[in-house]
């Protein structure tokens, strides 16, 4: 047999793309190839890509610059593009990067092993498609590996939102919801290989309607409820959604579904109607405090996570304001925030920014306040029991670390948990970005 040729995989941006290495590795699994940890021995090197914004997008073009001497010592390697600025700026990379040998855009990439073997005959190859067979069918050779305790699994891919600053739309097409059964059964092929914990994943996985068993559409919340009847499975998480594709079935089943875990990711970027508006994402700051107050009627636990973008065109400090408001109103137990950046082809990008120190001090203010919201939601667990699902060893001898229901990193001394248990843990202390804790059992 073969030697195995092996596969160097760097992963940016979401959650989607490392579904996606994943499935990458899978494909190139079945054409010979096995992963691994480092470029230096690779025959093949594959940057998986984000574009989001433009720092993201820029990190492609210095990742490579670092694999020039790799590629020169050599020629043999093949060096490939990934991932959304794949989609976007596939030709133009070929064009400025000549040692590239093969661009894949996110829907087509089930065909890299035919792209691989184009490249390693010498032609370079291009594949940008959004071509209609379906990229997860078309990967049926999984491994049986075992797994760690925690997977992602997309079930909805793309977004028909066009909100005016994002380019997630033109990177990954139009909004598509994979078939339950698919999902389904892909869920517990996860648990049978150790998964205890899975995080449904899509752009607006909230819009999620895919073909039931029974010929229908099934929303989130008729999905979930069917994930909650695997045995073996935990816990069930989802991200990103949308505020308006929060139903009434889905805020319910965040009080009633008992696997289902009370941490949700929410995005609504402004807390200004005026930008809001610019933004084109159809829905109010108001609109949106009310919803949380409803989910929170249905689950008074929940911890709230969200997105925010400073520096949007146009936003005045009075804009900025509503923003901080807002979030002073919602509490927030985490959030991501991020300086508005012009991405080509997005409306946006054609309007008057803001100054950047502007911006800048902006970002810094708004990010003073979440991390102190961030700081109390934590503190407010320590004397809290709260249940673990511990995932890996620590850095000190003896010690375990795991996530809490509420997505807290939380570590124990001394643990004797193995991968995958899960067990109630009372907090003893909140770290800067981790909780300690200690075992219930032999607690008076
Ligand atoms: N589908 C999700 C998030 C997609 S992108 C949603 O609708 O919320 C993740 C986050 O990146 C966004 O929520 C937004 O806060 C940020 N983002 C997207 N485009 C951006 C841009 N051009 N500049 C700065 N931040 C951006
Ligand atoms: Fe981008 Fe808006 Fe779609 Fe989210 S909903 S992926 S921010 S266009
Ligand atoms: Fe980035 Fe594409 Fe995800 S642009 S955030 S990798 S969908």
């Amino acid at each position: 047999m073969a030697e195995a040729k092996k596969l160097y995989i760097k992963t940016y941006g979401c959650q989607m793309n490392v579904y996606d290495s994943e499935r990458m590795a899978e494909a190139m699994g079945g054409a010979g190839y096995v992963e691994t940890q480092s470029p230096d021995d690779a025959d093949m090197i594959l940057l998986n890509t984000c574009h989001i914004r433009e720092k993201a997008a820029e990190k492609v073009y210095s990742e490579l610059g670092r694999f020039r001497g790799l590629k020169e010592a050599r020629p043999d390697l093949k060096i490939g593009v990934a991932g959304c600025v794949a989609q976007a700026e596939g030709e133009e990379i070929m064009r400025r990067q000549p040692m590239v040998d093969l661009v894949v855009g996110p829907q087509s990439y089930h065909r890299l092993p035919e792209l691989e073997a184009k490249a390693r005959a010498g032609t370079k190859a291009l594949d940008t498609d959004f071509p209609l067979e379906d990229k997860f069918d078309a990967l049926k050779n999984r491994p049986k590996a075992k797994r760690g305790p925690t997977a992602f699994l997309t079930v909805q891919e793309g977004c028909d939102k066009f909100c005016a600053f994002c380019v997630v739309p033109y990177t990954r097409g139009a909004e598509v919801s994979r078939p339950a059964t698919r999902v389904l059964d892909e869920a517990r092929d996860l648990v049978e290989r150790g998964v205890r914990e899975i995080t449904l994943l899509g752009q607006n996985v909230n819009a999620y309607h895919g073909e039931g068993p029974d010929g229908k559409d099934w929303s989130l919340a008729r999905l979930i409820w069917a994930l909650n009847d695997i045995d073996g499975l935990e816990r069930i998480r989802f991200t990103t959604s949308h505020p308006n594709d929060m139903d009434d079935d889905l805020i319910a089943a965040h009080g009633e579904c008992e696997k289902l875990m009370p941490y949700l990711h929410l995005p609504v970027q402004s807390g200004s109607d005026r930008i809001l508006k610019r933004m084109n994402r159809s829905h109010t700051a108001e609109s949106y405090l009310r919803l949380i107050e409803r989910i929170r009627a249905a689950r008074p636990d929940i911890l709230m996570s969200g997105d925010f973008i400073v520096g949007f065109p146009e936003e005045t400090e009075a804009d900025f304001q509503a923003t901080l408001d807002l979030i002073e109103e919602v509490q927030y137990g985490y959030a991501f925030s991020f300086k508005y950046s012009p991405r080509p082809g997005t409306p946006a990008a054609e309007r008057s920014m803001v100054d950047e120190a502007e911006a800048s001090e902006r970002l810094q203010r708004l990010q003073a306040l979440i991390t102190r919201q961030q700081r109390a939601v934590q503190d407010s667990m320590v004397g809290r029991r709260v249940k673990v699902l511990f995932e890996k060893p620590g850095r000190l001898p003896g010690q375990m670390v795991g996530k809490s229901d509420y997505l807290h990193a939380v570590h124990v001394a001394e643990s004797d948990a193995q991968p995958g248990e899960l067990s109630e843990v009372e907090i003893i202390e909140s770290g800067a970005n981790s909780l300690a804790g200690r075992p219930v059992q032999g607690l008076s």
